[in-house]
């Protein structure tokens, strides 16, 4: 079986690519490299022992799309092609529309001409808005979204959604992730944000090696048990398999299916300070500051139905999220960059 991975170099796409190799799966990646390096598909393939095919090619160029997909015979396509940084999206909505649904758009005309009926989506929590109920489970209805990179993910799971109602046998799984954190345990693949991460274990790793001076932590009058947000950090790798088992549910069965991939406990911004000063060795320096605009207090997911029916379940626990992620850090202090 191939699958086609749009957006593999990037952060989860290239730990979702060693687990595709591992189980078996020949593995295509389309990226345009806009926010990541080609280096993390080297490290893939030295992680696994394995080859697969990258093209640099951008989900906007149809043609180039349909090049991969003449040379190449796709099984079925998970697509993590996408901008994400909320506040740019705020800040230039165009560009987020444009590359995120159009790009969405021409990779299912494409496989419509080439015959290619299933789909794996990244798709966020953010899709709940500020949810009425916590734990969140797939019943919620979507909420107020309050920024056009959220939008982006809810008018994809749309689009999907409706050629599905077009044509029964296109068939789709909605990922609908919490916090992906943490790393690839060798340390060789990781996060690697652009610039000053937006995304607190990200933020808090760069403080821990001295890149950053401190954190500011956004909110501490939140009705929560410390008064700092909470959410639901899932291990990158869990994550990754997480999309094994959607494939596998896609080659069981046809539909439209939506899961929370989530670990269903929340924890706070102290709570994660604490254990990665622990796993660290490190201490976080931090301060209180207002809170950030859109955010909302808590948000963790009630995991069961991707438990019931992909037989997932998140393992790795928080100690390993914050060792993994330091792992990665210490080992490359730049990133990808040498
Ligand atoms: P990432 O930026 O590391 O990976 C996205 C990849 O897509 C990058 O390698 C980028 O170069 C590529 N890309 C973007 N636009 C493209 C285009 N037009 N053509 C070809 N390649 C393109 O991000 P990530 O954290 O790995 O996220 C993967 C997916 O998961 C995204 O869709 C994101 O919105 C979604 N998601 C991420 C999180 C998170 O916290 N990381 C949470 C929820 C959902
Ligand atoms: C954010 C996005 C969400 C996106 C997700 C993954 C917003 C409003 N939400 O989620 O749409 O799907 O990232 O990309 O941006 N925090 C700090 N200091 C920091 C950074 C974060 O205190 O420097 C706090 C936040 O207030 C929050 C928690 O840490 O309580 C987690 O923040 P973050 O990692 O940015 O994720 P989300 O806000 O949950």
């Amino acid at each position: 079986m191939s699958v086609l991975v749009t957006g593999g170099a990037g952060y989860i796409g290239s730990h979702t690519c060693v687990e595709l190799l591992n189980e078996g799966y020949e593995v295509v990646v389309v990226d345009n490299l806009s926010n990541s390096s080609k280096i993390s598909l080297d490290r893939v393939e030295k992680l696994t022992n394995k080859k697969l095919k990258f093209y640099e090619v951008d989900l906007l160029n149809k043609e180039g799309l349909r090049d991969v997909f003449k040379k190449e015979k796709i099984d079925s396509v998970i697509h993590f092609a996408a901008l994400k940084a909320v506040g740019e999206s705020v800040k230039e909505p165009l560009k987020y529309y444009h590359n995120n649904i159009a790009g969405t758009l021409v990779l299912c005309e494409v496989m419509k001409e080439f015959n290619v009926k299933n789909i794996v989506f990244s798709s966020s929590a953010t899709v709940y808005g500020d949810p009425k109920i916590i734990p969140i489970t797939e019943e919620c209805e979507k909420g107020e979204i309050t920024n056009p990179y959220g939008q982006t993910k809810a008018m994809m799971e749309q689009i999907l959604i409706d050629i599905n109602k077009a044509d029964k046998d296109f068939s789709v799984v909605l990922l609908r992730y919490f916090n992906p954190v943490g790393a690839h345990e060798s340390g060789e693949i990781g996060e690697d944000p652009k610039g000053i991460p937006n995304n607190l274990m990200p933020y808090i790793s760069q403080v821990a090696v001295g890149k950053l001076k401190s954190l500011s932590v956004f909110g501490n009058d939140y009705n929560t048990k410390d008064g700092t947000g909470v959410r639901d950090y899932i291990h990158v790798v869990d994550l990754s398999i997480g999309h094994i088992k959607a494939l596998k549910k896609l080659e069981r069965e046809r539909g439209v299916f939506i899961y929370n991939l989530g670990t269903g406990v929340g924890y706070s911004v102290l709570d994660m300070i604490k254990a990665f000063e622990r796993a660290s060795n490190t201490k976080i320096n931090y301060e209180f500051k207002e809170r950030r605009g859109g955010d909302i207090a808590c948000c963790y997911a009630d995991p069961s139905k991707a438990q019931r029916e992909l037989n997932f379940k998140a393992i790795r626990d928080l100690n390993k999220m914050c060792e993994d992620t330091w792992r990665w850090q210490t080992k490359n202090p730049n990133g990808y960059e040498k």
